[in-house]
């Protein structure tokens, strides 16, 4: 079992670069963090009638999500309990059976085993097909309409799990009637931990000012300021957040549409506040429009306000397969839709300008690790740590600076916790002190200041 808290300091916000690399932290993510987490599987709006289907991974375990006759949505492995062949070999589609290519058994969208070759002649009629069907996963549900899956029975329901995060997602979520993923997803492997980009979506407000400086030059608009960190607004430019299970966000306040420059959206943006405002408040109202650099723990990340939406699906420790959806509003008119879907795919597509800028990092960042001396080191995230506290109006625990590592530090802190506790109930009894190791962190970074 690997040591974790020789791994990461939650009050000190430093991890060991093993995480980057190491195969036995990574066996242990894939069953600690994969095989315990929710994780996101796809947007109901993509399997709205009865057989329709996608398939996804859940860490390295691939899946089929299927839309049932009453309307509810399950997932299966997508593995055959014959010999284990892989069952649909479809992205998606509509489909009242799946028949696996090798010896022809057929699951029904129950997942059940219908029908097998020559069940008379071959198996006397005696199979016993009641306990042949796909292996169900554990927990599937919805929030909002985004649509996840657990493996673990014992986790925590998903409204739960999100906790403090469903808050601030309902802003975007349920704020005017609903939000929905344009798919299908585009797919692309970068050469990467998939704790990179995790973490980068997460709270790294940091790099854009550098990493994308030439990008957001030739974009233009109000940020094209930000290139080469020549005009940063520091004061009360934004916050960051984590929150009980990891999850977190930094928000530039009316960043919404500004890294497109799209005059339509932000428009469209600002005609909504009024209402919002008296829905939900004048907190949710101010997050409404700004731009957010997110991630639902464990590898779920989006840019609201530049509206891609993301899940790194790991293949090994260094090595990920991006999957990308476009983020819109059910509200938006079919014109905007697809004017921020073009403008995402420009953005962070495949190919898209930002996304070429950060997959280098990405991969860089995973490679340099290969060295065992190099490994040794730790690397730091402390930025912004003495600002960081509970807020009076804001659930989780808020770091004041836009450009600060506050939702790194809780990312961590999550993940260390998952990958040491042996069940969900070890995970639970620390749910009244989880916010300790930050706080005393913070402390710490004052008291030193205060020293110096
Ligand atoms: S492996 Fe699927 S039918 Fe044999
Ligand atoms: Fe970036």
């Amino acid at each position: 079992m690997v040591k974790v808290n020789e791994l990461v300091d939650v009050a000190h916000g430093v991890q060991s670069k093993r995480v980057f690399w190491d195969q036995e932290v990574y066996e242990q993510e894939l069953e600690r963090v994969f095989g315990r987490c929710w994780l996101f599987l796809t947007h109901e709006s993509l399997i709205p009638n009865f057989g329709d289907f996608v398939t996804a991974y859940m860490g390295e375990d691939k899946v089929i999500v299927v839309r049932q006759k009453d309307g509810e949505i399950k997932a299966f492995l997508n593995s055959c309990t014959h010999r284990g062949n892989q069952v649909c070999h479809a992205d998606s589609g509509n489909a009242k059976a799946f028949t696996c290519s090798y010896h022809g058994w057929s699951f029904g969208a129950d997942g059940s085993l219908a029908a097998l070759p020559l069940e008379q002649s071959a198996y006397y009629g005696k199979f016993d097909k009641a306990g042949a069907g796909l292996r169900e996963v554990a927990k599937v549900d919805s929030y909002r309409g985004f649509v996840f899956g657990c493996f673990d029975a014992a986790a925590p329901s998903l409204p739960d799990y999100l906790g403090e995060m469903g808050w601030y997602l309902d802003t975007w979520m349920d704020g005017t009637g609903g939000a929905e993923l344009v798919g299908p997803p585009m797919k692309s492997i970068l050469r990467c931990n998939w704790k990179v980009p995790a973490e980068n979506f997460i709270g790294d407000g940091y790099h854009v000012g550098w990493t994308h400086a030439a990008a957001i030059k030739v974009l233009g608009g109000p940020l094209s300021g930000l290139a080469g960190n020549a005009e940063i607004p520091f004061d009360d430019a934004g916050l960051q957040v984590t929150s009980r299970h990891g999850h977190g966000f930094g928000v530039i306040w009316d960043g919404l549409g500004l890294i497109h420059d799209d005059p339509a959206y932000r428009e469209y943006a600002y005609a909504n506040l009024p209402a919002l405002t008296e829905k939900m408040g004048p907190w949710r109202a101010k997050l409404y429009t700004g731009h957010w650099n997110a991630g639902i723990f464990p590898n779920c990340s989006y840019l609201y306000g530049t509206n891609t939406f993301k899940v790194w699906n790991p293949r090994g420790p260094n090595e990920i397969e991006v999957w990308t959806w476009t983020l819109v509003e059910k509200a938006m008119s079919p014109e905007l839709k697809a004017e921020v879907v073009k403008q995402a795919i420009h953005s962070f597509g495949t190919a898209g300008t930002l996304e070429s800028d950060d997959g280098e990092n990405m991969e860089t960042c995973t490679w340099s690790n290969r060295g065992p001396q190099t490994r040794k080191g730790v690397m730091n995230s402390q930025m912004g740590q003495i600002n960081d506290g509970e807020h009076p109006e804001l659930p989780g625990i808020i770091g004041k600076n836009f450009i600060g590592e506050t939702s790194y530090r809780g990312f961590y802190r999550f993940w260390a916790e998952m990958m040491q506790a042996e069940n969900w109930d070890a995970v639970r009894a620390n749910d009244a002190t989880w916010k300790d190791a930050l706080i005393k962190g913070a402390a710490e970074a004052k008291a030193a200041e205060r020293a110096a």
